[in-house]
């Protein structure tokens, strides 16, 4: 399957994010990540769907939304409105899982499934059919910058075991030039970064890198 680099907005500039949307693009992004803070799910709080609407004015390419939310069915709509092409959502959620992935496909929009580093791979056995992307988090939720967990590679490859070889499996967390190609030899085909990215002194060269790395 090919790559796929997303960088994660949460890592950008936020004093000039609409030119730091321009930026990822013009850089080769294949679509970009926003994650979505709560306080709640995650300790954390980030930003909202005018952050997303904000993106979808400043670029083509497409949104894929990261919500780290208590209770994402109540916001789906805002974000469907907002511009996102894909809203992950996580398997730990404080909701119906399988109605609100539905409830995302009702909209056109495409559904991402989310597992927490810990959570078992069995969590996606009652929503096998209900998601069109698998993200596995390679970091406890919440903050930029931390380190990847080499203990969610076996989980990766459970996923890839599980869901097959058509389906994109996400890895979102502690990915840059070094990380990347464990996560990719696990069995993910798609790349959430953001310090390494927007912190990069030539973002352009370091998604080049990241994509054709083999290590
Ligand atoms: C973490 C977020 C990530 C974050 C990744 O809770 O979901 O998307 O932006 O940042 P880096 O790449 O710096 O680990
Ligand atoms: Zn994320």
């Amino acid at each position: 399957m090919r790559t796929k680099i997303l960088p994660s907005l949460l890592a950008a500039d936020m004093a000039r994010l609409g030119e730091e949307v321009k930026r990822a693009e013009a850089a080769g992004a294949d679509a970009l990540h926003l994650d979505i803070m709560d306080g709640c799910f995650v300790p954390n709080i980030s930003f909202g769907p005018d952050v997303v609407a904000m993106a979808r004015r400043n670029t083509q390419v497409p949104l894929s939304v990261h919500l780290m939310l208590a209770h994402p069915d109540r916001y789906i709509d805002r974000f469907v409105k907002a511009g996102a092409d894909t809203i992950l959502i996580h398997a730990e959620a404080s909701c119906d899982v399988a109605g609100t992935l539905a409830a995302i496909r009702g909209f056109g929009v495409a559904a991402g499934i989310v597992l927490n580093p810990g959570t078992p791979v069995t969590a996606l056995d009652g929503l096998m059919g209900k998601f069109d992307e698998v993200l596995c988090m390679t970091v406890v939720p919440g903050y930029g910058g931390q380190a990847f967990m080499d203990s969610v590679l076996p989980v990766i490859a459970a996923v890839r075991a599980k869901v097959g070889d058509a389906m994109t499996v996400m890895v979102d967390g502690g990915i840059d030039r070094d990380t990347i190609s464990k996560a990719r030899h696990a069995g993910a085909n798609a790349f959430v970064a953001g310090s390494a990215l927007f912190h990069a002194a030539d973002m352009a060269a370091e998604i080049g890198c990241m994509t054709h790395c083999t290590g």
